[in-house]
């Protein structure tokens, strides 16, 4: 019963908006597995956690969903392009200093690199991020992406009961 009561409420939930940053090697050691080379994901979409969500360690791990939404430099977001990070260290730790200091999170350069386009050269930019689990759709159909009306048109059906968890990835 108190699932059935939340479940359309986590659905609904939007995605939290911040800041990112990039970093460059070298990337170890890490504060979150220190000199493990296989605590980096094959793609190497991986990422170092802010202080507003480095959670004193515990974000070790996490697993973001990202997406650039706007930046100070003009054209610096790759439309549509979201990309799951895990978490393996924190942004006060790095080896190499990020590109911007104080930002929500500080992606790796292939991370970075998916989302934002480098030849507009942003140092940080504006990015809607997110646990997985939530309905992907959210981020999709969130602001910038389509006119106002049109979000509201889309927002306001109410969506399926049970969770599916389907994560699907731009790749
Ligand atoms: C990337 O940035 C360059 C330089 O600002 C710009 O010419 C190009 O159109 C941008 N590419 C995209 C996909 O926005």
């Amino acid at each position: 019963m108190i699932l059935l009561i939340i479940s359309p409420l986590i659905q609904t939930s939007q995605a939290d908006v911040g800041t990112a940053a990039q970093y460059s090697p070298p990337y170890l050691p890490t504060s979150c597995y220190s000199e493990s080379a296989s605590q980096f994901p094959s793609n190497n979409l991986f990422a170092a956690a802010g202080d507003g969500i480095w959670d004193n360690g515990a974000a070790c791990g996490r697993q973001y969903m990202v997406r650039c939404i706007s930046a100070a430099v003009a054209d610096s977001c790759i439309a549509d392009q979201v990309i799951q990070v895990k978490i393996v260290d924190s942004a006060l730790a790095l080896r190499s200093p990020p590109s911007a200091s104080g930002t929500t999170i500080v992606l790796s350069e292939t991370a970075f690199g998916t989302i934002a386009n480098n030849s507009a050269a942003p140092t940080s930019i504006n990015m809607e991020f997110q646990l997985p689990g939530h309905v992907m759709d959210n981020l999709k159909l969130n602001r910038g992406l389509l006119p106002m009306q049109m979000q509201m048109d889309i927002e306001v059906p109410s969506l399926p009961l049970m969770d599916t968890d389907v994560i699907k990835m731009s790749s």
